[in-house]
């Protein structure tokens, strides 16, 4: 018997699930062009290695940044000792004006009411523990990212209650969906305190619609509860209809005045806009005094490096580059997004309309065995280890149909995501042949046994006959 925590001994973090079992398996056996060219290909990890290019060539035009250096001189000492848990003043203007610049500056954002944490996953979870107790559920539309198990309840005891969205209406937020799951919360006697969604949504590649974001402030003002808008795509959108932030239409509908303003809470990150998830650069944006001040507390516990504030600082602040990057990376997107979609829909897939993320929500129903999530199960199982793609279930993020799948394509090369799409084309391709096959068999070993039936009627009709 260990003596451990039950924390540790449970396992609400959610990290046995099949979306973190994959990675485990690419790990494995990765794919490398020249050393493992038969290995898997990674498609299960949100990254965006689109314009690195771009970061490289501002970091080779501007030393100092990442050299520890202010005009030249070194600020060694100085970025070493800072521990301020209020962040580097001048990097929380830039960031400020970087979330307002990548929402065409229809909105701006008050650097006093942004508290900086290790990226978005420290982020969500000190909202948590800022707006809900143990016990306490917050309502998230499905399907959802698989890494929300972990970061709003594991160490925080908080519950996600599922608001269930379907392939009917390309699974968007309903009236319905939100009520039936308050009604659901209230079945299991859990407090609702909010409802937490992402705009646009990993793993739908969507943005959310005027009228759902007007929708979801309704609820939240009538069942006096908070909404958190995990806005951490809000860079990647590359077509339309453009993104629109919770705080656009908080200000185009007056809530400023409302109780409604103060429960509204953004949550941002560049691990993907900007493509550092390694740099951990997360930051809670909300206009309640008492959660900001609470989670700047808290955000001790997740602080950013301050040689990171420093350097990101720098990067932002030069408007010429970020007006730049922020064009050409969604324009990269944009054209990848392309790929995958077309590659997939000459296999015969397609792919739930998307505008932005990382992703494609891909539709694989007709490959299932049987509309079950056993059968969805089985049928990643084969593509994981005959075709070579990690590739995310969408039981993995809780999807209530069997069948879609999460398939990311800005981590990897252009080279090596036609590779993938020709891997799966190929089972495509040997699935229906052995469908074709079985379907030509059957119907030969039917005409076969007809054959003989026949031949052993006449047969018997001879001897019949011959009697
Ligand atoms: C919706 C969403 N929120 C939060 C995170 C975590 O991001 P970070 O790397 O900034 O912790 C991710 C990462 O995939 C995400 O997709």
């Amino acid at each position: 018997m260990k003596l451990l925590s039950k924390k540790v001994m449970c396992n609400s973090h959610g990290q046995d699930s099949s979306y973190f079992l994959g990675w485990q398996e690419y790990e494995k056996n990765p794919y490398d062009e020249t050393r493992n060219p038969k290995g898997i290909i990674q498609m299960g990890l949100a990254e965006n290695q689109l314009s690195f290019d771009l970061l490289e060539s501002w970091l080779a035009q501007n030393p100092d940044a990442a050299g520890f250096k202010r005009n030249g001189e070194s600020i060694f000492r100085e970025l070493a000792l800072f521990q301020d848990y209020h962040g580097l003043p001048a990097f929380k203007n830039a960031l400020a004006q970087f979330m307002a610049e990548i929402r065409g500056n229809k909105v701006s954002f008050d650097s006093n009411k942004l508290v900086l944490t290790a990226g978005a996953t420290s982020a969500n979870e000190t909202l948590m523990f800022c707006l809900a107790d143990h016990g306490d559920a917050f309502l998230l539309p499905t399907p959802y990212y698989p890494g929300f198990d972990r970061d709003l309840k594991w160490r925080t005891g908080a519950e996600i209650v599922p608001i269930e969205c379907t392939s009917s209406n390309g699974f968007r937020i309903t009236e319905s969906a939100l009520e039936e799951a308050y009604q659901e919360a209230k079945r299991r006697n859990l407090r609702v305190k909010g409802v937490l969604v992402t705009n646009p949504s990993n793993p739908l590649g969507t943005t959310l619609s005027n009228q759902e974001i007007q929708l979801l402030l309704t609820f939240i003002s009538t069942k006096n509860i908070h909404l958190i808008s995990d806005e951490i795509y809000s860079g990647a959108v590359f077509n339309s209809p453009s993104f629109v932030s919770v705080m656009e239409i908080l200000i185009e509908n007056n809530y400023m005045n409302s109780e409604v303003w103060d429960r509204v809470h953004i949550v941002y990150s560049l691990s993907k806009d900007l493509g550092l998830p390694g740099f951990r650069i997360g930051a809670i944006y909300s206009n309640d005094e008492l959660v900001v001040a609470a989670a700047t507390k808290m955000s001790s516990f997740g602080l950013i490096s301050s040689q990171t504030q420093y350097l990101l600082s720098a990067m932002l602040s030069d408007k010429k580059f970020t007006k730049m990057y922020i064009y050409e990376n969604q324009k990269r997107l944009k054209k990848r997004h392309e790929m995958l979609v077309q590659g997939l829909q000459n296999a015969g897939i397609s792919c739930l309309d998307s505008n932005a993320g990382l992703f494609c929500w891909v539709d694989m129903r007709h490959l299932l065995r049987s509309n079950t999530f056993d059968a969805e199960i089985e049928l990643w199982k084969k593509i994981v280890y005959n075709v070579g793609l990690n590739i995310s279930p969408g039981s993995s993020c809780h999807c209530t149909e069997p069948g879609w799948f999460r398939a990311c394509f800005a981590n990897m090369s252009e080279d090596t995501l036609n590779l993938a799409i020709q891997r799966l084309k190929a089972f495509v391709d040997s699935t229906n042949n052995n469908i074709q096959n079985h379907h030509q068999s059957s119907l030969s070993s039917k005409k076969k046994s007809f054959s003989k039936w026949v031949f052993r009627l006449s047969f018997n009709d001879g001897r019949q006959r011959e009697r």
